[in-house]
């Protein structure tokens, strides 16, 4: 019977192939966007909102190199079946803290199209934040659909390929992996 070296390689599966991003490259990045954040909001408090469930590794690990009074709140929003976007977006748990008066980072995994992130930003929007931002891990410009010009924080630009790790799944899959890795298919 034929080994795969990757564990997770189930035949007939899909798999995470090759690594886009390692989990070094990732921690050096996270580092320098708290550094980054920390400097900017000096002498605020700042509210971390992370979109679940695939900003979870992103924002714990960004949470811990802010050096600022902070929080962490979540929300959550229907998301992507399989590859595809359902075009559908829906809001399925609400933050559980006001963010009114308050400044607002919103955390996210990746931006694709941009539609997600859209809708995400005119709910909070509506709460009267002091100020909302937006920091990224992953930016995929070349689907985008609509200009996000409240992202200041971008961990690294992407091509065109669907990615899996450190909190991104295809069906639920592949979010424990340490790095970022494009998906393979069958
Ligand atoms: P958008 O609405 O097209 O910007 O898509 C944003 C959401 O789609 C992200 O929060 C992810 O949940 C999902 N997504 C987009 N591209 C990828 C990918 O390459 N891997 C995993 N999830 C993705």
């Amino acid at each position: 019977m034929a080994t795969s070296a990757n564990p997770l390689h189930l035949s007939q599966d899909p798999a995470p192939g090759k690594i886009l991003i390692s989990a070094l490259e990732l921690q050096r990045r996270v580092s320098e966007l708290g550094a980054q954040v920390t400097a900017d909001y000096q002498g605020k408090a700042l509210v971390l909102v992370g979109i679940l469930r695939g900003s979870v590794m992103f924002a714990a690990d960004l949470l811990r190199r802010i050096d600022l009074p902070v929080t962490l709140d979540f929300l959550a929003i229907s998301s992507y079946v399989g590859r595809d976007a359902s075009g559908v977006v829906r809001l399925i748990k609400d933050l559980d803290h006001s963010i009114t008066g308050k400044h607002v980072l919103l955390v996210e995994d990746i931006i694709d199209t941009g539609l997600t992130l859209n809708y995400v930003l005119r709910v909070l929007a509506t709460r009267g934040p002091e100020s909302l931002t937006v920091c990224t891990l992953l930016d995929k410009p070349a689907r985008r659909l609509i200009e996000q010009p409240l992202v200041k924080y971008v961990g690294f630009h992407i091509p065109d390929v669907f990615v899996v790790g450190y909190g991104l799944d295809y069906n639920q899959r592949f979010r424990n992996l340490p790095y970022i890795g494009v998906l393979q298919l069958p």
